[in-house]
């Protein structure tokens, strides 16, 4: 593959992880990208960003298309985490005539992560001339680590952010409207669910300092998957507002393990009920999906019901696994309940209470909890229990939505 332009003096020469199936947890099954980019003025070249170790050798390959590598003067490091920065020891040893900086946190962060390595600070007072072109900088903290920082290309109206407005997605197209704007806005929404969900106050924030700064990119080219550009630009950013801003509806995610059938009755029973109370649902055995796609679901639910049999008093490993990832993710002003069928032993659904308020999402009825078989009259508890949890969906976005008391 080719570099491919990006702007008049952007180009974009990043690698493609087709194989990728798993991002620490987070399951990728359309692979991903380490976007690099090459910003080239009349005086200087800059490289924004580096890729993970393996894909260095793509990385220069395809540098080396364009230029010779000691032709390049600054490697800007947006982000520490090692998808883009544990190939930076390799890439410098290529690129002999290059200084490198980062955030202040930035600097900190490749020190340690690279034995002590010094590289320079830069921040939004800096200006770095490139020759006819100018790179500008915006610590952005959070978005997704302390030392994330934003680069700006403001000849030619392009941001460089890093991980914001990313996607998991490798596809053989750069830009979204070639490989897809549908796909393109699905995978934004997957990552900044599975991502970002904790950080929508951080996220805005550094919107508003993007704004203040006067900042007003026609192009977004993040690390991960396509680029944005054209009207797309608005699109994501309002996507990410909205987002960020913790709108929810009255839909809610239903989200089981069974061992013979019961719990996945129940919870069949429940969503029957659920929707024939106005609330949307979306259902899921984890043994079946992806705990990534439950997470695209819920991140605009406002109701999630879990629901697990007893195995060993406790509940399945499978709803452990998936309550310890929600705990990461601290999805806000959710309301949740659980249930579940036991056998000669119950306990279960009192520990997925028990760990859902301790990630601080408020339990607002008692379980629904079975002992072996549900049989008619059971189902019909299940289904009215399922009817008081919808009223508890409806009854939160009302309060939601409701002006604040003076
Ligand atoms: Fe793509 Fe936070 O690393």
């Amino acid at each position: 593959m080719q570099p491919v332009s990006v702007s008049e003096h952007v180009t974009w020469v990043g690698a493609v992880d087709w194989d990728l199936r798993d991002f620490h947890g987070f399951e990728t099954p359309h692979g991903s990208t380490y976007n690099a980019y090459l910003v080239r003025g009349t005086a200087q070249t800059a490289l924004i960003d580096t890729v993970k170790t393996p894909f260095v050798p793509e990385l220069l390959s395809r540098i080396g298309k364009l230029i010779d590598l000691a032709e390049i003067d600054l490697i800007v490091v947006n982000h520490v985490e090692p998808d883009h920065n544990s190939g930076l020891r390799d890439v410098m040893a290529a690129c002999p005539n290059a200084r490198v900086v980062a955030s202040a946190s930035g600097v900190r962060g490749v020190a340690e992560y690279h034995d002590g390595l010094v590289i320079e600070q830069v921040g939004a007072a800096d200006v770095i001339d490139l020759g006819g072109v100018t790179l500008q900088f915006l610590p952005a903290p959070m978005v997704h680590w302390p030392d994330s920082m934003f680069t700006y290309c403001p000849e030619d109206a392009v941001l460089l952010c890093n991980d914001a407005f990313g996607q998991h997605l490798a596809t053989s197209e750069r830009f979204a409207d070639e490989a897809g704007l549908d796909l393109s806005l699905e995978q934004l929404r997957v990552y900044y669910a599975n991502i970002l969900l904790p950080l929508g106050s951080q996220i805005a924030k550094a919107l508003e300092k993007v704004s203040a700064a006067g900042w007003a990119p026609g192009i977004i080219a993040p690390s991960h998957g396509v680029i944005w550009r054209g009207d797309q630009v608005g699109e994501v950013i309002a996507a990410y507002q909205k987002w960020g801003s913790g709108a929810l509806l009255d839909k809610a995610v239903i989200v089981y393990s069974t061992m013979w059938g019961s719990t996945d009755e129940l919870a069949r029973t429940i969503a029957d009920a659920l929707v024939q109370e106005g609330v949307d649902v979306e259902v899921f055995d984890l043994a079946a999906t992806g705990m990534a796609h439950i997470m695209r679901e819920l991140l605009d639910a406002r109701g999630l019901l879990v629901g697990s049999p007893t195995l060993h008093h406790g509940m399945l490993y499978r709803v452990a696994g998936f309550l310890q990832y929600l705990a990461g993710l601290k999805p806000a002003d959710r309301v949740a309940a659980s249930f579940g069928s036991y056998g000669w032993s119950s306990g279960a659904t009192a520990q997925v209470d028990e760990r859902l308020a301790a990630i601080g999402i408020e339990v607002v009825q008692p379980p629904y909890t079975q002992k072996f078989r549900p049989n008619a009259a059971d189902l019909e508890a299940a289904r009215a229990w399922g009817a008081e949890f919808a009223a508890k969906v409806k009854a939160a976005g009302t309060a939601a939505a409701a002006p604040p008391e003076a």
